[in-house]
């Protein structure tokens, strides 16, 4: 199958590229290269002759129309996003641009193509969306495909538009799509602003690992490998018109989660134990969702799917991937960008990027 890959450059599409690869697949990834895309990512696969990249926007419909025509694609997995929460809090524009009108240039320049292919019932526009659409839950409950949207900050808002977008384009035009919404994704690539990485970063670097609020906040940490193989599964036996919930099956606290990665830091760099002691609580994330898990009934059942790797074992696998690959993430702490809203102001990261101010890690 060709596969037109949107965002194949970033943290979650690259490892959809990567594996669509290793399949057989032929993908072609279309990615504006965001300060969040890195083609490092890609690398391993850009020599093959199964992988064409195209550098456009998906604000560009004349880009997209040609992309379409030059490539005939398949399927289309449309993972390009703006996808940092702190980021939609700070400035929401870009992420209704990307986020809404992009994914309506992406249905619209699909429809277009599917129209003129005379609307091949195997076609698919597969939409990645995240849980956060659902909202907030309470101490119990689990997100179902039929739990309510009720997104919550901007980031959530705008791909919660997205995904009525693609339902509205299934039912009025039949374009046949497949949506899935998954929870917090973490692994190698992992771009180095959100949580897991930060922490990681953090830590070999001897700087505060910033916590916001209480470390209550709960959330279902899904293995990116893991991920991409759903998604995989989702576009090839997903029915049309349905929308799947993918998660990792593995609850924990930011605070756990934290403290799970400085634990095992002490056995793999045992220099700066006990990195528990970096752990500095920030003031919490405005409209900050309490808790997200998710039930992946639906998935199990219908697809045979379920995660893999357990949390204890991702993050094994994750810590040791960083410290294999300074070469790529270096270069982004020399940027010195991260953490700025974790923490209220300060870049606890800045200055990472100046080996006298840290550890050496690698
Ligand atoms: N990261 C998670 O935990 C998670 C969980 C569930 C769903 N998702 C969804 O998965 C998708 C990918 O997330 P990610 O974490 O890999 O994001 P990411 O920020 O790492 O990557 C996004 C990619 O999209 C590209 N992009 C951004 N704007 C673009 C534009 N206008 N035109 C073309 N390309 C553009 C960027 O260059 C980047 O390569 C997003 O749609 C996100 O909402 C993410």
């Amino acid at each position: 199958m060709k596969i037109l890959v949107t965002g194949g450059a970033g943290f979650i599409g690259s490892a959809v590229a990567r594996l669509a690869i290793a399949r057989g697949h032929c993908v072609v990834n279309l990615d504006a290269l965001t300060y969040a895309a890195n083609l490092e990512n890609v690398a391993s696969v850009a020599g093959s002759p199964l992988y064409a990249f195209e550098h456009a926007n998906i604000l560009d419909r004349p880009a997209l129309s040609r992309i379409f025509a030059a490539h005939r694609p398949d399927a289309v997995m449309h993972l390009a996003a703006e996808s940092h929460v702190d980021r939609s809090i700070d400035g929401p524009g870009v992420f209704i641009e990307t986020n809404v009108n992009g994914t309506y240039n992406m249905l619209e320049a699909a429809r277009a193509y599917w129209t003129a292919e005379g609307r091949p019932e195997a076609f698919r526009f597969h939409h990645i969306s995240t849980d956060e659409v659902f909202g907030s839950l309470g101490e119990t409950g689990k997100f179902s495909e039929d739990s309510p949207y009720d997104p919550r900050s901007p980031y959530s808002a705008s791909k919660a538009a997205s995904d009525h977008l693609v339902r509205a384009w299934h039912e009025t035009y039949g374009l046949p799509v497949v949506l899935t919404n998954c929870s917090n994704n973490y692994g190698p690539f992992h771009f180095p602003e959100k949580l897991v990485p930060l922490a990681i970063l953090s830590a070999l670097h001897g700087r505060p690992i910033p916590v916001y609020g209480d470390g209550g906040n709960v959330r279902d940490w899904l293995y990116v490998e893991d991920h991409a193989d759903a998604l995989l599964l989702c576009l090839e036996k997903g029915q049309v018109g349905r929308s799947y919930n993918i998660g990792g099956e593995n609850e924990a606290r930011n605070i756990n989660l934290v403290r799970m990665i400085c634990r095992h830091l002490d056995r793999v760099r045992p220099d700066g134990a006990p990195h528990e002691r970096l752990i500095t609580f920030v003031p919490d994330r405005p409209g900050h969702d309490r808790r997200y898990a998710i039930d992946p009934a639906r998935i199990r059942t219908e697809l045979g799917w379920r995660p893999s790797v357990t949390l204890k074992e991702g993050l094994r696998r994750t810590v040791a991937w960083y410290l294999a690959n300074r070469d790529w993430w270096q270069p982004l702490l020399d940027r010195g960008e991260f953490g700025a809203r974790l923490g209220t102001g300060p870049r606890m990261l800045a200055g990472a990027g100046d080996s006298s101010g840290g550890m050496e890690v690698s």
